[in-house]
C-alpha cells in the first residue's frame, strides 16, 4: 500500500462566542494563538487557530465561528473527541488540578488496564478533549507557556477518537496508509497519527453543531503529494471533495466512516503573511477581503490574544512570572489587544 500521508495536520471545531475560545485554548490549554484570521469561504466569520510555538503542523487546533450553529453532542457516525498528548501520568493529575481551577470538569480514564491512561474534559462550548500518555515517540510539538511547567505542556495531536467501530473505519482508513493495531489504527508516517474508537451512543449525528468536532486533518505534503493523495483517496470507499485553496494550507475532504476527513497540503502554512514574532496579534486578511478591513475592524468582536510573544507591542509590559499570580490561572497582567 503507497503511503501518502505524513501525520496529523490539524483539527477542527465549531465556535459561537470567539472570546471565550480563544481564551480557553490560548490561556488555559497554554496553546499559542498562531492565526486570528477569517473563514476562508466567508467575509465576516472567524477562524481562530492555536498550535505549538511555530504552528507547526500535527500541533494545530481551528474553530470556525458560526454564531447561528445549535449547540450540540456528537452522534453515531461522528467525531467523539480530540485527543492531545501529554508527556505522563502526573501530566494528567496537573491538567485536572489546571481545569478545576478554571471550572472545568474533567474525569480520568484508567478503569480498564489495557487503555491508554487519559484525561477527558470539555472546553467551554462542549467539544470534547482527551489528554493521553502517548506511546508515539515522535518529537514533541510545543508553545510556550510560561505558567506551565515545561514537562507537563500539550505535545500535539494523537488523533481522532470516534463514534463508530474500528471496522466500519477500517477500508476507509486502509485506503490512506492506516494500519490496523488492535483496538485502534495506526498510520505510521512522519509523524504517527491515530484513530481510536468508541461505541456508537445511539443518537443521530451532531454534525455542524457547536460541541461537535468537525474534522481532522491530515498533512499529505507539497501540491503535488497532496493531488495524488486526493485521487487515490478518492478511489477507495468514499469520495472526496476537489482541492480548495484554503490561504494557509490547501484542502480537500472525505466523510468516513467516524467523520469528516480533510487532506490538505503542508503549507504554505502561518508565516504567510506574518512573522513569526507576531503570529496570532492581529487581524490577518487574504488579499481578497482586505479591502473590507476598515468595516471588519469596526464591526467584529476583538479578539484580544492573552499570550502575545512580541509583549513590546501590548499593553502588558510584566514580566511573565506575573502570570502565575492569579489563584485561578488567569494572567495577573492585562492582555494585549489585538485588531
Ligand atoms: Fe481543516
Amino acid at each position: 500500500m503507497k503511503q501518502p500521508l505524513k501525520g496529523p495536520h490539524h483539527f477542527t471545531g465549531i465556535t459561537r462566542d470567539v472570546t471565550t475560545n480563544v481564551d480557553f485554548w490560548c490561556r488555559v490549554m497554554g496553546l499559542r494563538f498562531v492565526k486570528n484570521t477569517l473563514n476562508f469561504e466567508t467575509t465576516f466569520r472567524y477562524h481562530t487557530y492555536f498550535g505549538d510555538e511555530e504552528g507547526n503542523p500535527g500541533s494545530v487546533v481551528t474553530f470556525l465561528e458560526f454564531k447561528e450553529a445549535p449547540v450540540g453532542v456528537p452522534g453515531d457516525g461522528d467525531i467523539q473527541r480530540l485527543i492531545l498528548r501529554v508527556g505522563s501520568y502526573d501530566s494528567l493529575e496537573y491538567w485536572m488540578d489546571r481545569l478545576i481551577a478554571n471550572q472545568h470538569h474533567s474525569e480520568m480514564l484508567r478503569l480498564d488496564p489495557t487503555q491508554p491512561q487519559s484525561l477527558v474534559f470539555w472546553d467551554p462550548e462542549g467539544h470534547e478533549v482527551e489528554l493521553m500518555v502517548s506511546d508515539s515517540t515522535d518529537t514533541p510539538l510545543v508553545a510556550e507557556a510560561d505558567d506551565i511547567p515545561a514537562e507537563h505542556r500539550i505535545l500535539g495531536i494523537e488523533g481522532a477518537r470516534s463514534f463508530t467501530t474500528k471496522e466500519e473505519q477500517l477500508p476507509f482508513a486502509q485506503h490512506l496508509g492506516f494500519r490496523d493495531d488492535g483496538y485502534r489504527l495506526v498510520l505510521d508516517a512522519e509523524r504517527s497519527g491515530r484513530w481510536y474508537f468508541s461505541p456508537p451512543p445511539g443518537r443521530p449525528s451532531g454534525d455542524g453543531r457547536v460541541g461537535v468536532w468537525h474534522h481532522v486533518a491530515y498533512d499529505a505534503g507539497d501540491g503535488a503529494e497532496t493531488q495524488a493523495a486526493r485521487d487515490e483517496a478518492n478511489e477507495g470507499v468514499r469520495p472526496w471533495t476537489k482541492i480548495f485553496d484554503h490561504y494557509f494550507f490547501d484542502s480537500c475532504y472525505s466523510m468516513s466512516p467516524g467523520g469528516r476527513m480533510e487532506i490538505c497540503t503542508t503549507g504554505p502554512g502561518f508565516q504567510l503573511d506574518e512573522k513569526l514574532e507576531d503570529l496570532g496579534d492581529r487581524l490577518c486578511l487574504s488579499p481578497r477581503v482586505e479591502p473590507l478591513r476598515a468595516k471588519l475592524e469596526s464591526e467584529l468582536t476583538l479578539i484580544v490574544n492573552p499570550r502575545p510573544r512580541n509583549k513590546g507591542k501590548g499593553t502588558s509590559t510584566a514580566p511573565p512570572a506575573a502570570v502565575d499570580s492569579s489563584p485561578n490561572g488567569a494572567p495577573a497582567t492585562e492582555p494585549s489587544s489585538v485588531g
